[in-house]
């Protein structure tokens, strides 16, 4: 097959560019045809394509290999149709690129050799440069050039959430080395937060400048803190990031798991859209945040397994609640799970287009 066919299966008008695709238009409050969709982690182990490709290449050299991460980011494109492809990679990415020694252990996340803890550890963690990740920038020109009107995201990892991994030195239940740095050492933490919002608006400037059309920010560890500690100790850093592509003028989408509680302030970082994970209602969501941002959300990833009318009962009531809201881009409350029913993820993306249709 020919290396230049475009993806071109979202019912959006073909004449339609990226830049004005129903995601980009949704994300900016503008009319659109249909109430976009797509998953997070639409991209993985939920498609036996998928782990076909990765058979014997680690996780973290898959996303460094342009031909692997153009492949598996279209593959749920291809698949379900969805209007939106999210880039293959991992928010940890730019960490190891610039020399954290780190690895995704399949079933666990990714693991730090060396946490970080102290001034030392810190001066370790330089700066990321375009020059550190030239396949990034390869990666998303291929992809960009393969999927046309389908817009790509790109993401990162917000800064909380990276040094939760960085501070604890792997996944944690209660984040607790990670908080008593925040208000033990506050001094430190703010400079490891800036220099993590650095490396996290790096990132994201790459993969903006080489063609994404809209970006989004991953907290998904954000939901652990009380607003008094997200508001100063986390939501600056994350507005610093935020703030470092908004020249780039693609929309931006700030998204945390048990969040709730910190909507508004996840906007106000300098967000476009708001992600709201499954355990607030879109209709609740809304009136937290007072209707000042198109929303992003939010089936319970769980429900995929349910019988099909329960599920299709779900799909069609966040349908209907993301109408009152500026904006609505259709999303699971969290990633797919992975023994998630692909055709399942297919039948979904159909519903919504159909029961969207403007
Ligand atoms: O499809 C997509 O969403 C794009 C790819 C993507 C991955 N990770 C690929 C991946 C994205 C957007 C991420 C983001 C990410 N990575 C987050 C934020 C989103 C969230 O889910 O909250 C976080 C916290 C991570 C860290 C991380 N990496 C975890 C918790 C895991 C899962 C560990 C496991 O195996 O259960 C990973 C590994 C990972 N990242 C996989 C994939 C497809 C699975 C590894 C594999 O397939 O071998």
């Amino acid at each position: 097959m020919g290396g230049c066919r475009a993806v071109t299966t979202s019912p959006s008008p073909a004449a339609a560019p990226a830049s004005d695709s129903a995601l980009v238009r949704a994300a900016r409050g503008l009319p659109v045809p249909h109430t976009p969709v797509w998953f997070m982690r639409q991209a993985g182990r939920s498609l036996p394509e998928y782990r076909k490709v990765r058979e014997g290449v680690g996780m973290l050299e898959s996303c460094r290999r342009p031909d692997l991460v153009t492949e598996i980011t279209l593959q749920p494109v291809r698949r379900h149709g969805v209007d939106a492809a999210i880039f293959f990679s991992d928010i940890v990415v730019p960490l190891a690129a610039v020399g954290i020694d780190l690895d995704i252990v399949a079933g666990v996340g990714p693991v730090v050799a060396e946490p970080v803890r102290t001034r030392a550890d810190l001066e370790r963690l330089r700066d990321l440069v375009p020059e550190d990740v030239p396949d990034i920038t390869e990666s998303v020109r291929m992809l960009t050039a393969e999927l046309g009107a389908t817009p790509l995201i790109g993401f990162a990892g917000a800064p909380f959430t990276l040094a939760s991994y960085l501070v604890e030195g792997g996944p944690s239940k209660n984040h607790e080395h990670t908080k008593a740095l925040m208000h033990g050492d506050p001094e430190l933490w703010h400079d490891l937060c800036a220099r993590l919002a650095r490396i996290s608006g790096a990132f994201l400037r790459v993969q903006g400048e080489a063609g994404a059309s809209a970006l989004q920010l991953f907290d998904s560890w954000a939901g652990f803190l009380s607003r008094a500690d997200y508001e100063q100790f986390v939501a600056p850093h994350s507005a610093a990031a935020l703030a470092s592509v908004a020249d780039l003028g693609v929309p931006r989408i700030h998204f945390g798991v048990g969040t709730g509680e910190l909507l508004t302030l996840m906007g106000e970082a300098g967000a476009d859209v708001v992600g709201v994970d499954y355990r607030v209602s879109l209709t609740d969501a809304l009136e937290r945040t007072r209707g000042r941002w198109p929303l992003q959300g939010n089936l319970d990833p769980a429900l995929l397994f349910a019988p099909w009318e329960a599920l299709e009962r779900r799909v069609v009531e966040i349908v209907e609640e993301g109408r009152a809201a500026p904006g609505h881009v259709f999303n699971l409350g969290h990633g797919v799970l992975p023994h998630t029913d692909p055709d399942v993820l297919t039948r979904v993306v159909e519903l919504v287009h159909e029961v969207s249709a403007r």
